[in-house]
């Protein structure tokens, strides 16, 4: 009885060599350890040879082991169950693969080792796990791919090696990919691949590069694949950016510093935030642009009708880009814009016929500007409310405030420095501000009346025609 308690539940230590260690062979049953496919508290060391259950568990789809250490993934992981097709192992301290790993693993579909200690992906390590669709490699600490890393892998879709210390990928890392569909390689250290390292994945459609030290970008490298849907290029130092691509629905390019950028092709969606761009990205097939965000851009105030090019715009990001006027043809070709976002800059008023042909505005963000209130209250009456238009709130604090419009701040003195600085002696000043405030609000409101008067009649005159 009691022999055969320690033979369940003591470690033994095996007489054979691993890895020039004594190899430990222990019993971890999973069924203690795991219900339903909730495996947790689960141990295993580097040297550990570990027996995960007496007889294989079949019908056990899906495993996810949480406040878990375990240094490998088992080598009887696969016999033990047979049939598992998604296994998790994030955040388990794994450490190292060893071979053979994936001996029996024909039925996973989809292995997620995000977070561990992985330094190395050794050659051919995946051999047997030949239907594999996901891998998740994410936070680890790769430095180097071997070009037979990913050997066998002819089904995998989907590849994440975000957040590890890449510097180069040699030329063959992805060739055995062919069916290969996202990439992420985003949170590395690459600044170049080896030309035609994407030549065999025909199917990439998804690209992430983001946060790596990229200056250049070369879209030769992705000239074979017909039609990608997403190429993220964010935060890496792409100061004068050219693509030349025949089609790419989404080109992301935050935090870039650029100065400017060319597109060659067709692209529908487009972000740009955070970036030095003093004009609009040139794009030839500019009308196929649906969706445009160049918030956070020194751009000014769009001199020289930049947008009239853009005549199939359904959003429109310019926010934070130093606007303190809109010229009032800006969106005359802007029909379809269902989103306009002018928040964060410097406007005072604008000119109603801006408007005349925004037909389809679902969405106009304007707070955080230095409105005046008389227009503010126009702008509020005659055309957001008046058409059922969404808006947003400011934040600000009451106190650096003249008054809010339906939540949007906005100021009465015509002298926009003074914007913010009050405060302090609101004395004789201030209340001979009030007076004129008020002279001006029952002045306005005389105005507004005949503002509205004039729209219903113009609205009128549409129906007509
Ligand atoms: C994680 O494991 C530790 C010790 O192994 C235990 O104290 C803790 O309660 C566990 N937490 C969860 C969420 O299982
Ligand atoms: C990993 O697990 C530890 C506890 O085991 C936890 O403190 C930590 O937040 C987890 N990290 C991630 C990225 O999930
Ligand atoms: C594999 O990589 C080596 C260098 O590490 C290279 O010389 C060789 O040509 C590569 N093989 C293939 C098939 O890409
Ligand atoms: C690419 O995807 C299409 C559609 O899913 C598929 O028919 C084709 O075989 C794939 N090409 C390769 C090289 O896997
Ligand atoms: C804007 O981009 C620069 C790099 O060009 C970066 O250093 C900075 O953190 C970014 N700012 C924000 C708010 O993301
Ligand atoms: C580009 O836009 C034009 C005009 O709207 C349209 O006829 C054409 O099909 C579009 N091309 C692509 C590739 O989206
Ligand atoms: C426009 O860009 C700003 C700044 O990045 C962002 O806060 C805002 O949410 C964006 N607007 C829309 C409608 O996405």
């Amino acid at each position: 009885m009691k022999f055969l308690f320690l033979l369940a539940c003591a470690t033994a230590v095996l007489h054979t060599h691993y890895s020039g260690h004594a190899a430990q062979l222990r019993r971890v049953w999973m069924q203690d350890h795991c219900h339903h496919g909730i495996c947790t508290g689960v141990e295993i060391g580097r040297n550990d040879y570990v027996i995960l259950s007496q007889m294989p568990i079949a019908k056990q789809l899906m495993l996810t082991f949480l406040n878990s250490s375990i240094a490998k993934i088992p080598h009887l992981m696969f016999d033990t169950f047979p049939d598992l097709q998604v296994l998790r192992m994030e955040n388990c301290s794994v450490e190292v693969f060893e071979k053979p790993q994936f001996e029996g693993a024909s039925n996973l579909m989809s292995l997620f080792l995000g977070h561990n200690k992985l330094r190395d992906i050794p050659k051919n390590i995946f051999l047997g796990a030949d239907n594999l669709h996901t891998l998740h490699l994410n936070h680890n600490q790769l430095r180097t791919l071997h070009n037979s890393s990913f050997h066998a892998l002819k089904e995998l879709q989907e590849l994440s090696l975000a957040d590890n210390q890449f510097e180069q990928l040699p030329l063959g890392a992805f060739t055995p990919l062919r069916k290969l569909i996202d990439l992420n390689l985003g949170g590395n250290r690459l600044s170049a691949f080896p030309r035609g390292i994407f030549d065999r994945n025909l199917n990439l459609t998804r690209l992430n590069l983001a946060r790596n030290r990229f200056v250049v970008f070369e879209s030769e490298l992705l000239k074979l694949q017909p039609h990608l849907k997403q190429l993220d290029l964010s935060s890496n130092e792409l100061h004068d950016l050219t693509l030349n691509f025949a089609v790419v629905e989404s080109v992301l390019a935050n935090n870039c510093d650029m100065r400017k950028l060319t597109i060659y092709g067709y692209v529908y969606e487009l972000e740009l935030r955070n970036n030095s761009l003093r004009e609009l990205p040139h794009i030839p097939h500019a009308g196929n642009v649906t969706s445009l965000d160049v918030a956070h851009n020194p751009l000014g105030t769009l001199q020289g009708n930049p947008l009239r090019r853009f005549t199939g715009l359904q959003r429109l990001n310019l926010s934070a880009t130093g606007m303190n006027e809109i010229q009032e043809d800006v969106f005359k070709k802007q029909t379809h814009l269902k989103l306009l976002d002018i928040s964060a800059n410097s406007l005072y008023n604008l000119k109603f016929p801006i408007f005349s042909n925004l037909k389809s505005l679902q969405y106009f963000y304007f707070q955080e500007n230095n409105w005046n209130c008389d227009f503010l209250q126009l702008l509020m009456n005659s055309f957001v409310k008046k058409r059922d238009i969404s808006f947003m709130e400011d934040t600000t604090e009451p106190e650096l405030v003249d008054e809010y419009v339906d939540g949007v701040v906005c100021w009465y003195e015509s002298n926009k420095n003074t914007k913010k600085c009050s405060g302090e002696g609101l004395s004789e000043a201030a209340l001979e501000l009030a007076i004129v405030r008020n002279d001006i609000k029952s002045f306005m409101e005389v105005v507004e009346k005949k503002f509205v008067k004039v729209y219903r009649m113009l609205d009128e005159l549409k129906m007509r025609l």
